[in-house]
């Protein structure tokens, strides 16, 4: 499941984010990458161990937190601490997929189920720098507004295009879901939107209480926590 998030952040911690990255010290992005990926990527990167990185990685997950899809559709266990990344002057990232297993500062380890990237720059502002994600259903094109993100499944074949004019500034990490599977995923993301319709609307409030339960316990059989 691709799915959109509109405005994850508001235009004030766009600018924010953006003033701090002009004026960041990047380093190559081959440095969190395996040798797969190592072949294929062109871009920069915050530095892993920067305190910039982390101060801008809170901004981003404060913005995930307050948005009404972001819990229903990632069911996120951990996240790991964002990442910021820059493509300019034919910067891309060649079709590869990321790996299953990361570990964290605690040494704890992350599966990566859910990729999410925060666009930090408005389309206008660069060419290229389409990411292209690959599923069974085809290609998806994404390219969004400053402060909009996408989920997709972190399974997926993805890529970044060359960019041939500006540059792309974005976060990227990845969430390891309470719920492995995407198709289940999806499912629980649907009826939990259906059902916060149905609360606006006016019907039958037992029904209503009925399928929420229904919800529950299908998440309680599903959910790893
Ligand atoms: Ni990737």
């Amino acid at each position: 499941m691709l799915l959109h998030l509109p405005q994850v952040l508001t235009p004030e911690e766009v600018s924010r984010l953006r003033r701090a990255l002009d004026r960041a010290k990047w380093t190559d992005g081959r440095e969190t990458v395996g040798v797969q990926g190592a072949r294929v990527k062109r871009n920069q990167q915050l530095p892993d161990a920067s305190p910039l990185k982390a101060e801008l990685g809170r901004v981003v997950l404060a913005g995930l937190q307050r948005h009404p899809l972001f819990f229903a559709a990632a069911l996120p266990l951990r996240i790991l601490p964002p990442r910021f990344n820059r493509y300019a002057e034919g910067g891309t990232y060649g079709f590869h997929v990321d790996g299953a297993v990361m570990r964290l500062a605690d040494g704890q380890q992350l599966r990566s189920d859910v990729s999410c990237t925060v666009f930090l720059n408005e389309p206008e502002e660069y060419d290229g720098g389409e990411l292209i994600v690959s599923d069974t259903y085809g290609e998806h094109e994404v390219k969004l507004p400053a402060g909009d993100a996408v989920v997709y499944p972190s399974s997926s074949l993805h890529q970044v295009t060359p960019v041939t004019r500006g540059a792309r500034l974005a976060s990227f990490f990845w969430i390891q879901s309470m719920v492995r599977d995407d198709s289940l995923r999806r499912m629980l993301l649907e009826m939990d939107t259906a059902l916060t319709a149905l609360r606006g609307s006016d019907a039958d409030s037992a029904a209503v209480l009925q399928l929420t339960g229904v919800y529950h316990n299908l998440l309680r059989r599903w959910a790893e926590t």
